[in-house]
């Protein structure tokens, strides 16, 4: 996140001696992006950070895309989507290109390892369940609702308090508040849809100095990797800086509405490479006296429109289950089904909780997905007249 942020204990300047209680020195690392010129941060570890006992390929990450065959719109019911697992293990890969990947998660059950990926971001949206993402940067406790927003680099691990379910956003490009609500600084502008003081940073820095066999597993260069530490990979005993986890509600999304209908725009939450993530959230209609609330027929050329469904009454669509997700790709226009606009004339507010990931460039299918596939949604269009 772009604005500084520190826990536990730190020396009072960089790169000097800071030494444990015994006299040894701490360990320094610089963990930062770009280089040292994107976001950074300073972490103080009880232990040498490269240090690893021993060290396993897992194997190539096989993601398998189906052929797309002709232009349509399409919809996958996720509530099919099995649970069981991890939260790691179990996610399931349903829509991706070089820029993001969706799936969902269905846990139910912590980790007993450590994961790291180090080759992108990742934001898990939380439609059900709660827990505590431990991570070198400290504890995330998250609810139902939350966006957690997970950095290259960062060791992690989820605990449950039960069955949980995810919707998971992975970017080789950072996540972050888009870039027209912020000033030159960085702050986020009084007309943005959340401010600072919604992001929630990491707290409780848990130190571990304790020996034993810890596993991390490392995902990069297109690999799982298992690493085997002989120490507890949460040895930080202090850290500062720009870069690290964050958490964020949907419910802290404060909606943006007028006379008329607003643009998808207004929704947008985060914005990454070739892609935005937009929250749809319970909010007043248009108040024009002859406004229609739900949206007019959009082309949305450039970008293929994903929507996972969490919660309310999906008012524009007809097809639509709670936990769907729709792609309208782009290169054919989409809108509300036979009799949804009318329907929608004179409805004062909408309880629905959704959200959308645009993309830039065109999403495939894994053939994972397939079998979660609604076909009959590109007809639900065609019902009534037609006019
Ligand atoms: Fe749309």
């Amino acid at each position: 996140m772009p604005f500084y942020h520190k826990l536990g204990k730190l020396p009072h300047k960089r790169h000097t001696q800071f030494r444990k209680p015994n006299g040894d020195l701490y360990r320094e690392e610089v963990m930062g992006l770009e280089g040292f010129s994107g976001l950074e941060s300073i972490l103080y570890h009880h232990f040498l950070p490269p240090r690893v006992a021993r060290v396993e390929d897992l194997g190539p990450i096989n993601t398998e895309y189906s052929d797309f065959g002709p232009l349509r719109h399409r919809a996958f019911a996720t509530a099919d989507v099995p649970a069981g697992g991890d939260p790691v293990s179990a996610r399931r890969l349903l829509l991706g290109n070089n820029d993001v990947t969706l799936g969902v998660s269905r846990p139910d059950r912590s980790m007993d390892y450590f994961y790291r990926n180090g080759q992108a971001y990742e934001t898990w949206f939380t439609h059900e369940g709660s827990g505590v993402v431990k991570t070198q940067f400290g504890q995330l406790p998250f609810k139902e609702g939350d966006y957690i927003v997970i950095p290259y680099g960062t060791t992690w691990q989820m605990t449950l308090d039960g069955e949980a379910r995810f919707f998971v956003i992975e970017s080789p490009s950072q996540i972050e508040p888009p870039t027209r609500y912020r000033n030159k600084y960085g702050q986020l502008l009084e007309h943005a849809p959340y401010s600072e003081r919604d992001i929630r940073p990491p707290e409780e820095l848990e130190i571990h100095t304790e020996r034993g066999e810890f596993e991390v597993r490392v995902k990069v260069r297109g690999r799982i990797t298992r690493h085997i530490l002989d120490h507890h990979p949460h040895d930080v005993v202090g850290w500062d800086g720009y870069l690290y986890p964050w958490v964020f509600s949907i419910h802290d999304f404060e909606p943006i509405t007028g006379r008329v209908h607003q643009p998808p725009p207004v929704h947008q939450t985060f914005q990454g490479h070739n892609f935005v993530v937009c929250s749809f959230v319970p909010r007043l209609f248009d108040y024009h006296p002859e406004g229609i609330p739900a949206p007019y027929n959009h082309s949305n050329v450039n970008s293929d429109e994903v929507i996972y469904y969490a919660e309310g009454n999906f008012m524009s669509r007809k097809g639509i289950d709670q936990y769907d997700i729709s792609l309208h790709p782009s290169g054919l226009p989409h809108g509300p089904q036979p009799g949804a606009t009318e329907a929608s004339i004179g409805k004062a507010k909408t309880d629905e909780l959704a959200v959308m990931v645009d993309t830039f460039y065109p999403l495939q299918v894994t053939t994972a997905a397939l079998e979660f596939e609604k076909p009959e949604y590109m007809a639900s269009w065609l019902e009534g007249s037609g006019e």
